[in-house]
């Protein structure tokens, strides 16, 4: 042909987009479908019956006769290589869109729901809640007292008399009260409660009363200014020292275990007469001697003793029918001792860490 540039060899035969670039458009547009959907709209485009490459087809018999064959053929080459890629593709995206799928609706037995956050009981509250549930397991009611005493009920009753060294002034916050008859002050122990107790003239009597206590104590490991006790009184016909002893063993094993033992020794309180002081072994070295327990391999936890009859006489009830034991202890220290915690002040310090423990 006269007058028209030769055709190259291997060079397109059709004007505008030649069948090599659609192809190389068309693999990219292939590959950039992320879903099945795409592919399709991709495919329709590429391949459509309005397509460049469809549109070439139909320009096919323009060409002299000579060339259409092998255009032709060039068109039908590069749509069959085209239409493979379009079926890989179309299985990969498949695939992966049924993994999808079933990852969207598996299962999810090993799922944690979050719990809300919720508080639990102070430790020295659970602690307090199993002793009573101790002593009601042994018949016993559980009795409360006023916080803010008489002098009456916290001292002189219980045969602490006016002068007398146990009621030192330093170790009581007094209260004032306008108009108010008597000294008030805040409770130094649990015992103006078996005052109550006697005083309401029920018998026999077999009651404990927890409650908080206060002391003018500086905080330290051991002491706290505000602390409680449970306080045990038992009032009957023909109660005995042993059966004092029988009692304390029994909770302390329901409290610490039956590999705890107990030992009273000799003490003195004014309202209980004998007096003793009762010691566990000691929790921290398990009885061989460590400095929590001076060395001793025992923690002393409270006091007890037979009520004194001038605590009888002051309430009216006669000692000559009635006997009864009387013992009080730390609620705070027994805590302390159970679960192995060094400082008291943890207690009040309200560092959540630190109670989550328990
Ligand atoms: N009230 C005494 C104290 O606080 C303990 C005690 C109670 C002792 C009952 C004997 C009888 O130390």
């Amino acid at each position: 042909m006269k007058g028209s540039p030769p055709a190259a060899a291997g060079a397109a035969p059709f004007p505008g987009a030649a069948p090599a670039e659609i192809e190389k458009a068309g693999r990219l547009a292939l590959e950039e479908a992320t879903s099945v959907a795409a592919l399709e709209e991709a495919t329709r485009l590429l391949l459509g019956r309005r397509s460049q490459l469809s549109l070439l087809h139909q320009e096919l018999g323009k060409l002299p006769a000579d060339e259409r064959k092998g255009a032709g053929r060039l068109l039908n080459e590069t749509r069959s290589r085209l239409e493979q890629i379009v079926a890989a593709r179309r299985s990969e995206l498949e695939e992966a869109e049924r993994a999808e799928r079933l990852f969207a609706d598996r299962l999810e037995l090993t799922e944690v729901t979050p719990q809300p956050l919720s508080g639990h009981l102070h430790l020295v509250t659970q602690v307090r809640e199993r002793l009573e549930d101790v002593f009601v397991g042994m018949g016993y009611e559980i009795a409360e007292g006023p916080e803010v005493e008489t002098d009456w009920y916290n001292f002189q009753a219980l045969n602490i008399p006016l002068d007398h060294p146990a009621r030192d002034s330093s170790d009581t916050f007094f209260v004032r009260v306008p108009g108010g008859a008597d000294a008030y002050l805040l409770r130094t122990h649990t015992s103006p409660v078996q005052i109550h107790l006697l005083e309401r003239g029920r018998l026999p009597i077999y009651a404990v009363a927890p409650g908080q206590v206060y002391r003018r104590d500086t905080p330290d490991a051991t002491h706290l200014p505000v602390f409680h006790q449970i306080e045990g009184l038992v009032v009957d016909r023909g109660v005995s020292f042993g059966d004092l002893a029988g009692t304390i063993e029994t909770f302390v094993h329901a409290i610490f275990g039956t590999g705890v033992s107990t030992r009273l020794r000799p003490g003195y309180f004014p309202f209980t007469e004998p007096s003793a002081e009762f010691e566990i072994t000691c929790q921290i070295c398990g009885g061989g001697g460590c400095r929590t327990c001076s060395g001793t391999g025992w923690i002393e936890l409270g006091g007890c003793g037979m009520v004194n009859p001038p605590v009888f006489e002051a309430t009216g009830v006669d000692p000559e029918e009635w006997s009864g034991f009387a013992f009080g202890f730390g609620i705070d220290r027994l805590a302390i001792m159970r679960h192995g915690i060094a400082d008291l002040r943890a207690f009040v310090e309200n560092d959540v860490r630190f109670l989550r423990q328990f």
